[in-house]
C-alpha cells in the first residue's frame, strides 16, 4: 500500500504496543482481586486494557458488593502497583513487543522524532528495562496528566514536547480509549490488534511488523 498522506512524528503507547506489559498489568490486578476474594474473569483483561489505575481499580471492586474509602483504594492501588513492580523486575529486551525494536530502530535511522504517550506511571522504568529509553525523544509525563485516554490530552502534550503538530503526527495504541484519544488529538490513528476492537482507528495492524514506515514517512 502507498499511503498518500505523510507523517513528521511518531508517538506510541507502551503497554500492549511495544512492551508485552499488559499481561503483568493484569496478573497484578488478578492477584489483587484475589486478596479481596473477587474472581476476576479472563474477559476482564481486554475490558481492563489501557485503563489508567484508579479507574481499573474501579472496575475490579464493581465486581464486589463491598464499600471501600478512598484511602482504602488508595491502599489497593498501591498494593496492586507492588505487585506489578515485582512482575516487571524481569523484563529484558526479550520482551519488546513483535516489530517494535526494530521499527524503533529505522526511526532512528531516518531521524523521525519518537515520543511516548503512556498512561503508566511506570513507564520510565520499562523502557529503561527493555534498553529502549534513548530512542524517545520526549516521554508525556502521567504524573501530569490531568485527564486520562480516551481524553487526548497525553497524545497532545508528546506532539507539543517534540514541537510537531498534532495534524503530522502519527500515534499507535492497542486499546480503543487510546484510539479514541489520538483521534480526538487530529492526529493518524494506528491500531494494533484486531479490527473488531479497534475499528475506530485510521488503520489497524495486526503487530508492528507489519507497519511499514515507507508508506508514511518521506525518506
Ligand atoms: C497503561 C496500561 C494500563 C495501566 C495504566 C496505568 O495505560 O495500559 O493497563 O493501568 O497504564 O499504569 P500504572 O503502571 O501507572 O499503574
Ligand atoms: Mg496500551
Amino acid at each position: 500500500m502507498n499511503n498518500t498522506q505523510h507523517f513528521d512524528a511518531v508517538i506510541f503507547d507502551l503497554d500492549g504496543v511495544i512492551a508485552n506489559t499488559a499481561k503483568f498489568h493484569f496478573l497484578a490486578w488478578r492477584q489483587l482481586a484475589e486478596e479481596l476474594g473477587i474472581h476476576l474473569p479472563d474477559e476482564a483483561e481486554s475490558r481492563l486494557k489501557g485503563l489508567e489505575r484508579m479507574a481499573s481499580l474501579e472496575l475490579i471492586l464493581a465486581e464486589s458488593d463491598a464499600h471501600y474509602s478512598e484511602t482504602q483504594k488508595q491502599l489497593l492501588a498501591d498494593k496492586k502497583n507492588k505487585h506489578y513492580c515485582r512482575l516487571i523486575e524481569t523484563l529484558t529486551p526479550m520482551d519488546l513487543l513483535r516489530g517494535a525494536g526494530e521499527l524503533l530502530e529505522q526511526l532512528v535511522i531516518r531521524d523521525i522524532p519518537v515520543a511516548l504517550a503512556s498512561a503508566s506511571k511506570n513507564a520510565a522504568a520499562v523502557i529503561e528495562r527493555l534498553g529502549i529509553a534513548e530512542r524517545f525523544t520526549y516521554i508525556a509525563d502521567a504524573n501530569r496528566v490531568q485527564n486520562p485516554k480516551p481524553d487526548p490530552e497525553i497524545f497532545l502534550m508528546a506532539a507539543q514536547g517534540l514541537n510537531i503538530a498534532p495534524a503530522a503526527c502519527l500515534a499507535i495504541e492497542d486499546a480503543a480509549a487510546g484510539v479514541e484519544s489520538i483521534n480526538r488529538a487530529g492526529m493518524f490513528s494506528v491500531g494494533v490488534g484486531n479490527q473488531q476492537e479497534l475499528g475506530e482507528a485510521n488503520k489497524v495492524i495486526g503487530s508492528l511488523n507489519e507497519f511499514s514506515v515507507e508508506d508514511y514517512f518521506k525518506s
